[in-house]
């Protein structure tokens, strides 16, 4: 199916976020647009510092943006209650952090690290033990319930803590350069799994990296640069081609954001000697810029 034909499940526009520390004032997100579909998964790639944590935590409801827009699902996230907030982590979202140790309890095995969350919410110990295992599963590691994580690799963790974040069904997954800490063989198992996992359970997906490679495994990737959503690159492949990481047809956009701006690739600029300003026209159906200086 293809993505515009979808609902529009994760929708920001014009979003600010602005950090106050020692009297400085940090503008992390500047006017962000982004817009992901029901069911889809993909990928933020930036630079560091350019407010790929920041974005991901406002979605996770960690933080709350400062303007614009921001909206996931029902839920209009810069108008939250602290209830809808406490409603919105435990029922909405899954989140997963770069560093493995974060995602899990040491002293507990990973069908206890699983069941947590759902103790949370309320879920009975049978239906915990059962959904638990199920989800063990999923991620292939139905033999490791009764490990700790010490007695696990860093792969095996990320896996349980995938398990963890799915634990009571969110409908969306965010997760923070969850292959940051391991092999590239590794982290590209990781990455089939997020894929297996939006495929069979249809979990939205968000995976947040500075590594342009995740990109090729993904259906979209979306680059920030200053806090901005600058461009974004689509390919046009199937699930079974996606996992394994496979090169394929890929087109690049810029993101037109709500003022109607968008940001041209410097090395293009330089090319057209273009400064200050521009002189815009249209030319059969293609906008043109060239030089205003
Ligand atoms: N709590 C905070 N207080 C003040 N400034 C912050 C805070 N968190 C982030 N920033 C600033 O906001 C900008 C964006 O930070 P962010 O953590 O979102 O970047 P990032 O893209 O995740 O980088 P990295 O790849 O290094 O994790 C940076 O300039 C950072 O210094
Ligand atoms: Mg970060």
């Amino acid at each position: 199916m293809e993505a515009t034909t979808r609902q529009e499940y994760i929708t920001c526009s014009g979003l600010y976020k602005i950090y106050k520390a020692a009297g400085l004032e940090v503008v992390a997100l500047r006017g962000l647009e982004l817009t992901v579909y029901d069911g889809e998964i993909i990928a933020i790639v930036g630079a560091s510092g350019s407010g790929k944590s920041t974005l991901l935590n406002i979605l996770a409801g960690y933080d709350s943006p400062s303007a614009g827009t921001a909206r996931v699902g029902e839920y209009d996230l810069l108008h939250m209650t602290n209830k809808e907030v406490v409603n919105y982590r435990r029922h909405e979202v899954g989140f997963i952090w770069q560093e493995t140790s974060r995602n899990l309890f040491p002293y507990l095995t990973s069908a206890e690290n699983v069941e947590l969350p759902m103790v949370l919410t309320g879920v009975s110990q049978t239906a915990r033990t059962e959904r638990a295992q199920e989800l063990l599963e999923i991620v292939g590691l139905g033999h490791r319930l009764g490990h700790k994580p010490e007695q696990l690799s860093g792969g095996e963790q990320q896996r349980v803590a995938i398990a963890v974040s799915l634990a009571n069904q969110p409908p969306l997954l965010l997760a923070d350069e969850p292959t940051g800490e391991l092999d590239d063989l590794t982290g590209q198992e990781i990455l089939d799994l997020f894929n297996e996992v939006n495929q069979q359970l249809g979990t939205t997906i968000v995976i947040v990296t500075h590594d342009p490679a995740v990109a090729t495994s993904v259906g979209r990737a979306i680059t920030i640069r200053d806090g901005k959503t600058s461009t974004e690159t689509t390919r046009t492949i199937s699930f079974q081609r996606r996992v394994g990481g496979s090169a394929s047809d890929t087109e690049e956009f810029l993101i037109v954001d709500s003022t109607g701006a968008v940001q041209i690739p410097r090395e293009m600029l330089d090319q057209l000697d273009i400064n200050r300003r521009v002189r815009v026209g249209v030319d059969e159906g293609k906008v043109t810029l060239e030089s205003g200086e």
